[in-house]
């Protein structure tokens, strides 16, 4: 047996016992650190159980055992064209797929019918990439500063920066279908026109807030479900 491990018994060593029971103590840590990491607690994706309510930090995971390949897959098919605009939007978010829980990382289809529009909106969390897959786009996005707008065909691509205001308008003969990734697991969407017009908020207060006329403002509250 070596010096110090006979030290460890030897309550006349004060000091030595002491950096024992520290450099035992240290290990002991080490080893329940090592156990806590490989418990299914911290495993390597947490799978959303979507019955419970979200969180700042997303949802609760689902028991690794009630976890299935389907928690990952999901099929982007074409959503039903709406008016007023004329686009229909399939999304690919955490509510959607459990599995993108805490990815970071999410997904979108969008198809828009001949002089449809996406009009302008925000993604609070998300920055996005557009892929155009058929038809052609006049798209882009305004800062204070400047506007960054450009006619787009299949296969080309935009970035819209996290919260920047952007839209995308149909400008071809015939459907668009693009896809959207996003660098969230819940992006978030604000409709500019929703934001102004879908509620209750009284005219007058809408036309001092932005400058524009009153019968404006009725015209468009009619259209996108507000009034007052
Ligand atoms: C997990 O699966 C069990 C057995 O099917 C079920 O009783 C339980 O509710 C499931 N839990 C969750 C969180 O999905």
């Amino acid at each position: 047996m070596s010096q110090s491990h006979i030290s460890l018994y030897q309550t006349h060593h004060p000091r030595r016992t002491m950096k024992m029971i520290l450099i035992i103590l240290f290990f002991s840590a080490l080893l329940s650190s090592t156990s806590l990491a490989s418990s299914p607690v911290f495993s390597d994706f947490c799978v959303a159980d979507l019955a419970c309510p979200i969180t700042p930090s997303g949802y609760p995971c689902k028991p690794t055992a009630n976890v299935t390949v389907n928690d990952f897959v999901f099929s982007l098919l074409p959503a039903t064209i709406l008016s007023p605009y004329s686009f229909g939007f399939t999304t690919a978010i955490v509510k959607d797929i459990p599995g993108l829980n805490g990815l970071g990382i999410s997904a979108a289809r969008a198809d828009i019918a001949e002089n449809g529009v996406i009009p302008m909106h925000t993604h609070p969390n998300a920055n996005e990439i557009l892929i155009i897959l058929e038809g052609q786009v006049f798209a882009g996005f305004i800062t204070p500063t400047a506007v960054y707008a450009k006619t787009l065909k299949p296969g080309d691509l935009i970035v819209f920066p996290q919260g920047q205001l952007h839209f995308i308008l149909n400008t071809g003969k015939g459907r668009v279908t693009a896809f959207a990734a996003y660098s969230s697991q819940n992006p978030g969407l604000q409709l500019l026109n929703g934001l102004l017009f879908a509620n209750n908020l009284p005219s007058p207060i809408v036309a001092s807030a932005t400058f524009l006329d009153i019968p404006q403002i009725i015209k468009l509250k009619a259209r996108f479900g507000g009034s007052g």
